[in-house]
């Protein structure tokens, strides 16, 4: 396949590593990201519009030069415990500008989507592994934003056609193997990264939230997949669209789970380093456990993660960040 994929959020760590899988198979990657939480240096595999995904005329504007075949939809925000101090800004930026993206999309050609949501949207589960069906009851603003947009783009389909693939990530995890990219937040509230602060010694030791969960060692267990995994993944979404498929949600994870504590040991045997950390109480909002039952996504875009073992992930982040420091 070619053409065009506008990549909103296209300089953040999973946007941009899908913009290099784009242009690995074939396509042109349009990064449109305001560089607000994003970074320049990340978009190396197309042009970038520097723009707001509130900014309508700019969109239109875009996809006028660009005639997108697809977008990508990565710009939001996406740190659960800020969205429950600052609801507004996660509404605002996350509905209020997906849609005013759609309805940009919808008054050019009307391309299909493949937005990224999150397992933030079925909040505490039932029942382990989750399948797209389970409920969804979000916990967090967070996570109700990325419902709103789902439900949103449902009823897009049915009133105008307009597409989708929702695929709900679960813990993405490492960086790009060829050491190009990777995981930047500031400030960084993500397990991997901070475990591996710590094991350099360039922060304090990793406070585990929470060691009386009901789990075989006490702490929270997380489905952990690497960013290039779920890069690939969004490749394989965008070509069942472009071949006519139909809307629908996907759960994208390994279908395994690692406690806090094999991180730990994880890290601590692939650096070579002590892991200095702190038991601290529970994180509020924190379900015990969060597995993707995986067979929908892969029965539909014939795909598997290729890098599915912690060692694997945390390798790699590990070899960014040695090489993030040293810059
Ligand atoms: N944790 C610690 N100490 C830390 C940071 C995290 O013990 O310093 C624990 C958390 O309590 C959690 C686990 O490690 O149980 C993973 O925490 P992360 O903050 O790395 O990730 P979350 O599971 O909270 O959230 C991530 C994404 C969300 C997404 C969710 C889906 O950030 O956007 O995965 O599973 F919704």
């Amino acid at each position: 396949m070619s053409g065009a994929v506008l990549v909103t959020g296209g300089a953040g760590y999973i946007g941009a590593q899908a913009c290099k899988s784009l242009a690995n198979a074939g396509y042109l990657p349009v990064a449109y990201d305001n560089l607000s939480r994003g970074h320049r240096d990340a978009v190396r595999w197309g042009p970038l519009v520097e723009g707001d995904i509130d900014d309508r005329p700019l969109l239109v504007e875009t996809l006028a030069q660009f005639h997108p075949v697809a977008a990508m939809h990565f710009a939001g925000y996406i740190a659960a415990g800020e969205s429950v101090v600052e609801p507004a800004l996660y509404f605002h930026n996350n509905v209020s500008g997906s849609l005013t993206l759609f309805e940009a999309l919808l008054a050019s050609a009307g391309p299909p989507v493949v937005f990224s949501s999150s397992a933030a949207v079925y909040g505490l589960p039932e029942s382990v592994p989750i399948a797209e069906t389970a409920a969804r009851r979000p916990v967090n603003p967070y996570g109700e934003t990325k419902l709103v947009v789902e439900r949103a783009l449902e009823w897009l389909d049915r009133a105008h056609g307009l597409r989708h693939v929702a695929l709900r990530y679960f813990n993405a995890a490492g960086a790009d193997p060829d050491g190009e990219i990777g995981e930047r937040h500031e400030p960084e509230t993500h397990l991997i990264p901070l475990v591996l602060d710590a094991a350099a010694g360039c922060r304090g030791p990793v406070e585990i939230f929470g060691t009386d969960y009901p789990t075989p060692d006490g702490t929270t267990i997380r489905d952990y997949i690497h960013v290039q995994d779920l890069a690939e993944a969004h490749v394989r979404a965008l070509d069942y669209l472009l071949a006519g498929g139909a809307s629908m949600a996907l759960n994208l994870g390994t279908g395994a789970g690692h406690s806090v504590r094999e991180v730990v040991r994880a890290t601590e045997r692939v650096t070579g380093l002590p892991v200095p950390y702190r038991e601290a109480p529970r994180r509020p909002g924190d379900p015990p456990i969060l597995v993707a039952d995986v067979h929908r996504a892969r029965t539909v875009l014939r795909w598997q993660p290729a890098l599915p073992k912690l060692d694997d992930m945390i390798a790699s982040a590990w070899k960014w960040q040695q090489r993030s420091r040293n810059r």
